[in-house]
Formats: structure tokens, C-alpha cells, sequence
């Protein structure tokens, strides 16, 4: 009998890399996909396999690209044979860069057109439609093997769809509604496809991280030390904001976290159609929206901390 296979979008980096660890420590055949990353995926894979003694099939793809994501899951249904899940992680900020280099930020309202254009571009090819089509590809061959088992009399085994969308969904940052909408808008499909999953015993959700510490959280923040002005990385903001109240847990996720979580997700057959958050209480607490207030007590509470 073979391992169940996992196919993780855009594992080859943060959460996604976390996500195949998780399924390979408990035995499955893992597909590593990556879009710049080859040698990370390389690496990740010939670590897996060491440690777990599980196969693996590193594939690269530019998911924002039409085609891609059907010849991806084509290339992990015929490498394997089989799917059992597939986690639609691959994502980018709607952030773009200026001619000088550095990312600039608009208010919703503000944004130049030329400026919205590019931001769109990027977000809605790769976010939305590129996640959109890697599920609808990966949902056909798991009803396609539903179908084999029903016919050969036998009870389909349990399988799994999941969204890595994000707490930006409804949270809102004004400056990156177009990230935010693009995560809103998988959470509809994971309401579609689930009514047609369903009757083949496949479930099909969305896990709705808060923020999390990894490459995509390393980018400049905006946001500069009152101290000694240097500018912190989102990720250091949102931790600042935590410990100022922002978040029920005083602390940002780990990736690990994040894969623990998307690995039970896909493990409960009776759960389906659910756009799940796992965010340390963010969404609780209202963060995005008392950004202002949450910062400025955690600025002053790390403040009291360093005084002598
Ligand atoms: N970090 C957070 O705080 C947070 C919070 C909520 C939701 N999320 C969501 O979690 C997911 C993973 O984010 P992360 O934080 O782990 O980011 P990350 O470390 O930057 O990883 C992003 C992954 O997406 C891949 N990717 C980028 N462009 C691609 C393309 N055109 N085609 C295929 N793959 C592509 C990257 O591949 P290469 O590196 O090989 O180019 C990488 O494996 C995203 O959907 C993000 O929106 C993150």
C-alpha cells in the first residue's frame, strides 16, 4: 500500500515548507513546489526523505501563469498515481516596488491608477486565480479516485482540499486591499467547492492565518523605531502590536504553527465549508482596524522594558 500524497503550493518557503515537513513527519508522499526556489525546494526535499524515509516530487511552477497549475497537479497525479490532499499555500503581498527599489504604499483611496494596475496584476493572478485553478484541478482527480472507490463498492477514503487564505479577508489595512480581496475571494470558493466535494467524501476549507514570521513578514514595514529611526519589518511590527494588545496571544505565529493547524484541518471528515482562523485572537481584538493605539502601547511598553 503507498503513502497518501500532499501537494503544498508554493512549499518551498514559510508556511508551505512547514506544511510538507508536517505531512512528511506523518508519512506522506509529498509534492515540494516552488516558483524562484529551486535549490530550497532541493534542499527541503533530500531533508525529508532523510529524516522520514517518505518520497517526494519537487516541481517547479509560476502558478500566475493559466496553465500552470493544471500541469502541476497533472505532473503530481502521474508521478504518484494519487492525490489525497492538495493545500493551495502560494501567495504574494499586494505590494509593489517603485522605480527606486523601495515598496510604496497608498491609501485605498490614493492609489494611482498605473500604480492599482500593477498591484492587481500581481495579487489577483497568482492570489486568486492562480489558487483558484491549482483546487479545481487537484478536485478533480481526488472525485476522480472517489469515483473509482464508490464504483469498486468500496467507501471512499477521507481526502482534503485547503485554502491558505489569510485573516485579510475582513480584516482591513488600507493600504493593501487588493491582498485582502483576493483571500475574500478564495474563501468563496472553498463555500463552491465544497457543496461539490462533498458527496465524495472530501472536505475542502480555508485556513485564515494571522501574521506569521516568515520571508513574506521580512519586508520593511513603514514603521521606524522612535529611538534610533530604523525601520522594522512587518513582522517586528505586528509583534509590537501584540504585545501592545492587539492579539489575545501577546506574539506573532510561528510557521510551525500554521502547519500544525493546516494538518488537522485536513484530517476532520466531518468538517467542510469552513474559512477557519488561526491568529492568536487578532480578529478578536480588532487589530488591523486599532492599529494606531495598539502600536503606541506597544512601543511604550518595549520602552518600559529597556529602561534601566
Ligand atoms: N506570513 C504571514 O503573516 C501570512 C499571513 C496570512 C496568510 N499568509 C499566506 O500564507 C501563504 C504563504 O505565505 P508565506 O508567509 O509562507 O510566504 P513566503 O515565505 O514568501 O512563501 C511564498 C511561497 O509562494 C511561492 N510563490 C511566490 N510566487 C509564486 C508563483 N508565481 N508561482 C508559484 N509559487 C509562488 C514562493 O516560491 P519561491 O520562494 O520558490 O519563489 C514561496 O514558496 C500566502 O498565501 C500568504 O498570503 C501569510
Amino acid at each position: 500500500m503507498s503513502n497518501p500524497v500532499c501537494l503544498v503550493s508554493g512549499s518551498s518557503s514559510g508556511i508551505g515548507a512547514s506544511i510538507v515537513r508536517e505531512f512528511a513527519a506523518h508519512s506522506y508522499d509529498v509534492v515540494i513546489n516552488y516558483h524562484s526556489g529551486a535549490e530550497r525546494a532541493g534542499r527541503i526535499a533530500s531533508a525529508l526523505e532523510s529524516e522520514f524515509g517518505v518520497r517526494t516530487l519537487v516541481a517547479g511552477a509560476d502558478l500566475s501563469a493559466a496553465t500552470e497549475p493544471f500541469r502541476l497537479v497533472d505532473a503530481a497525479y502521474d508521478h504518484f498515481g494519487r492525490l489525497d490532499v492538495v493545500v493551495s499555500n502560494s501567495g504574494v503581498s499586494s505590494y509593489v516596488k517603485n522605480a527606486d527599489g523601495r515598496l510604496q504604499r497608498y491609501r485605498f483611496h490614493e492609489t494611482p491608477v498605473e500604480h492599482l494596475e500593477r498591484e492587481f496584476n500581481q495579487v489577483l493572478e497568482l492570489n486568486l486565480k492562480g489558487a483558484y485553478r491549482l483546487a479545481q484541478r487537484g478536485l478533480h482527480y481526488m472525485i476522480r479516485q472517489a469515483q473509482a472507490e464508490q464504483e469498486a463498492g468500496l467507501q471512499p477514503r477521507h481526502r482534503s482540499l485547503l485554502f491558505v487564505t489569510s485573516i485579510s479577508d475582513v480584516a482591513p489595512d488600507s493600504t493593501r486591499v487588493p491582498y485582502g480581496v483576493t483571500k475574500a475571494g478564495l474563501n468563496h470558493a472553498v463555500l463552491g467547492a465544497a457543496m461539490d466535494a462533498g458527496p465524495y467524501h472530501i472536505t475542502v476549507n480555508a485556513i485564515r492565518p494571522g501574521v506569521v514570521d516568515t520571508p513574506l513578514t521580512a519586508r520593511p514595514s513603514g514603521l521606524h523605531a522612535p529611538d534610533d529611526g530604523h525601520e522594522y519589518t512587518v513582522a517586528e511590527t505586528y509583534a509590537l502590536m501584540a504585545q501592545g494588545g492587539s492579539q489575545a496571544i501577546p506574539r506573532i505565529a510561528t510557521p510551525e504553527e500554521i502547519a500544525y493547524a493546516a494538518y488537522a484541518f485536513t484530517h476532520i471528515p466531518f468538517m467542510t465549508g469552513q474559512l477557519i482562523a488561526v491568529d492568536g485572537g487578532f480578529t478578536l481584538a480588532s487589530g488591523f482596524a486599532n492599529r494606531e493605539t495598539f502600536l503606541q502601547a506597544g512601543l511604550q511598553r518595549r520602552h518600559q522594558q529597556d529602561a534601566p
